[in-house]
C-alpha cells in the first residue's frame, strides 16, 4: 500500500500524541528510497551534503543550486515522504526578494514540503515572511554549523545561564513567528526538554537529548560511512568497513582474473 504523505499538520499532531518524530538526513535517490522504505517520517536534504557526499571541510561551500540538484534527486527516491530543503550559506541572508526566490526553488523545482534555515534573533522577519507567503519553515537553533568559522569550532550551545535564557525567548519567538517545527543542535539536554516543553511546536534534537519531539541524524554517522562519528551520534551498521571489503574483493578477482566468469559472460 502506498505510503500516505506527511503534512505539517502530522507533525503538530504527533507532538501532542508524544509520538516521536524520526527525521535523517538522505542526499540522492538511493539512500531516500531506503529512507522511504524504512518508514522515516522526515527526510533533511541537509548542507551537510557539503561535509558528507561533496567532501567538503564544512557546509560553507554548498551552493543553491548543488542543494537544488540533491533534493530533486532525494524527491525522485522518496515520492511520498516529507522532505525538508536546508538552506545553505548565504541564501537568506541577503536580502528578503533573494531569500524568497531561493526558498521558492526549493519548493518548485525540487519539490520540498518546506525549507529549514539556521536562525538567530535577524531571521526572525525572514520566517514570518515565507510563511506569509506560503512556505513552510522549520527553524534551525543552538549550534549553527554555518557559522563555524566565526566560532572557531563545533561548540555546544547554551550552556552559560544567559546563552540558555536566549535560547529559551529565541525558540518562543521562531514559533510566534510561524515556524511549524525547531532543530534544537548540540544543547544541553535538560535545557532542550525546558523548551520541548514551552512549545506547541515540535522540536527536533540533534546532540540535545531525549526530552525533544523527534531526532535527526546524519545518514553517514547512521551507516557507519563517516570517517569521524560525533559523540551524538550512534552508528547502527557498519557500511564503511562492508563497502571496503567488497571493493577490495572486486579488485583482488579482476587482478587474479576470477571475474568475470562464465556465467557473467555473453
Ligand atoms: O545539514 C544538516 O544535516 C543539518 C542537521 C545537522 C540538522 O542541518
Amino acid at each position: 500500500m502506498e505510503k500516505k504523505k506527511a503534512t505539517i499538520r502530522t507533525f503538530l499532531k504527533m507532538k501532542e500524541n508524544g509520538e516521536k518524530i524520526v527525521q535523517l538526513t538522505a542526499y540522492d535517490a538511493i539512500f531516500a528510497r531506503l529512507a522511504e522504505a524504512a518508514g522515516v517520517d522526515q527526510i533533511l536534504v541537509g548542507d551537510s551534503l557539503g561535509n558528507t557526499f561533496l567532501g567538503y571541510r564544512d557546509t560553507t561551500p554548498v551552493t543553491m543550486d548543488d542543494m537544488i540538484h540533491h533534493c530533486r534527486a532525494v524527491r525522485r527516491g522518496a515520492p511520498n515522504t516529507f522532505i525538508i530543503g536546508d538552506m545553505p550559506f548565504l541564501s537568506y541572508q541577503l536580502d528578503l526578494e533573494t531569500t524568497l526566490r531561493n526558498a521558492a526553488r526549493f519548493m518548485q523545482e525540487a519539490d520540498c514540503d518546506c525549507v529549514k534555515l539556521e536562525t538567530t534573533r535577524a531571521e526572525l522577519p525572514v520566517i514570518r515572511r515565507l510563511v506569509e507567503v506560503g512556505i513552510p519553515v522549520m527553524a534551525h537553533i543552538g549550534l549553527r554549523p554555518q557559522t563555524v568559522k566565526v566560532a572557531g569550532g563545533y561548540r555546544i550551545a547554551g550552556k552559560s545561564e544567559e546563552a540558555a535564557a536566549e535560547l529559551r525567548q529565541l525558540a518562543l519567538d521562531v514559533q510566534d513567528a510561524g515556524a511549524f517545527a525547531v532543530v534544537l543542535e548540540c544543547i544541553p539536554g535538560e535545557l532542550a526538554r525546558q523548551i520541548s516543553e514551552s512549545l506547541t511546536i515540535p522540536t527536533i534534537g540533534i546532540g540535545a537529548g531525549i526530552g525533544c519531539d523527534g531526532q535527526v541524524q546524519v545518514l553517514t554517522d547512521v551507516l557507519g560511512l563517516s570517517e569521524f562519528t560525533p559523540r551524538h551520534a550512534k552508528p547502527y551498521a557498519g557500511i564503511g568497513q562492508t563497502v571496503r571489503e567488497a571493493l577490495a574483493a572486486y579488485a583482488d578477482e579482476v587482478r587474479h582474473q576470477t571475474f568475470p566468469t562464465d556465467a557473467n559472460t555473453f
